[in-house]
C-alpha cells in the first residue's frame, strides 16, 4: 500500500477514536497539528511520512486520560501503525517522537528533525486564537474561573505540580502559553509562534481593559 493511503487510513482510525473528546485533545486538535506539521515539515525538509504519522498519533492515549502511564501512547500508536503495515523503523521513530513530545512540566527537546517539527506544530496549537479558545475550554472542563486578580501565576517546575494546578484560566497564559515561543525548535515554528504570541499579548491587554471597564 502506498504511504499516502496508509496515512489516510490512520487519520480515519484516529478520528473515529477521538471524536467527541471535549477537553481540547479532540480530533480537530489532531487535524490542526497534522496540517501545521505538513507546512513546517515541508519548509524544514523533514521526512513527511514520519512527521504526518507522528502528528496523527501523538495524543492517541489522551482520549481517556490514562493516569501517569507514559508508555500507553507509544504502544497504541505502534499497534495502529502495525495494523496498517507500517515498517518497524518508521514505527520506532514515531514512538520516539510521541515519547518526547509532551509538555508535562519540564520540556524535552526532541532528538530528531521530525520530532522537532511535530512538537512545534503541537505547541503552536496552544497559542494564538485557537490556543486562547482551548485554554478557556480546558479551564471550564476543570471547573476553573476565567480570572481572579488576587491569584498570581506560578511557574511550574514538575509534572505533578502541573497536573494539580487549579489556578484561573488567565494564569495559564503566563504559566504555559506565553512561554511557548521561546521553546520552538525550528525557524518556521519560531516565526509562526512570534505572530501568535503577539496576538495573545494584544488579547490580554484587551481582556484587562474590559475587566476594569476601561475598554
Ligand atoms: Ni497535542
Amino acid at each position: 500500500m502506498d504511504t499516502q493511503k496508509i496515512i489516510s487510513f490512520i487519520a480515519s482510525d484516529v478520528e473515529a477514536r477521538l471524536s467527541g473528546e471535549g477537553s481540547g485533545h479532540d480530533w480537530w486538535h489532531i487535524y490542526r497539528v497534522w496540517k501545521m506539521s505538513q507546512r513546517i515539515g515541508g519548509e524544514e525538509q523533514a521526512d513527511m511520512q514520519i512527521v504526518e504519522m507522528a502528528a496523527l498519533l501523538h495524543d492517541i492515549a489522551d482520549w481517556k486520560f490514562h493516569d501517569g502511564d507514559e508508555d500507553i501512547g507509544p504502544r497504541i500508536a505502534g499497534e495502529i501503525m502495525g495494523e496498517h503495515g507500517v515498517s518497524s523503523d518508521v514505527i520506532e521513530h514515531v514512538q520516539l517522537i510521541i515519547r518526547e513530545s509532551g509538555f508535562k512540566g519540564a520540556p524535552v527537546e526532541p532528538s530528531t528533525l521530525e520530532g522537532k517539527v511535530m512538537q512545534d506544530a503541537d505547541r503552536l496549537d496552544a497559542i494564538g486564537a485557537i490556543g486562547i479558545a482551548r485554554c478557556f475550554a480546558y479551564g471550564g472542563h476543570k471547573g476553573r474561573v476565567l480570572y481572579d486578580p488576587a491569584i498570581e501565576p506560578v511557574v511550574m517546575t514538575s509534572k505533578e505540580q502541573y497536573a494539580k494546578n487549579t489556578s484561573p484560566s488567565i494564569n495559564h497564559f503566563y504559566e504555559k502559553l506565553l512561554l511557548l515561543k521561546d521553546l520552538m525548535n525550528t525557524d518556521t515554528g519560531r516565526k509562526l509562534a512570534k505572530e501568535r504570541h503577539q496576538f495573545i499579548e494584544a488579547y490580554l491587554e484587551q481582556f484587562y481593559g474590559e475587566w476594569e471597564g476601561k475598554l
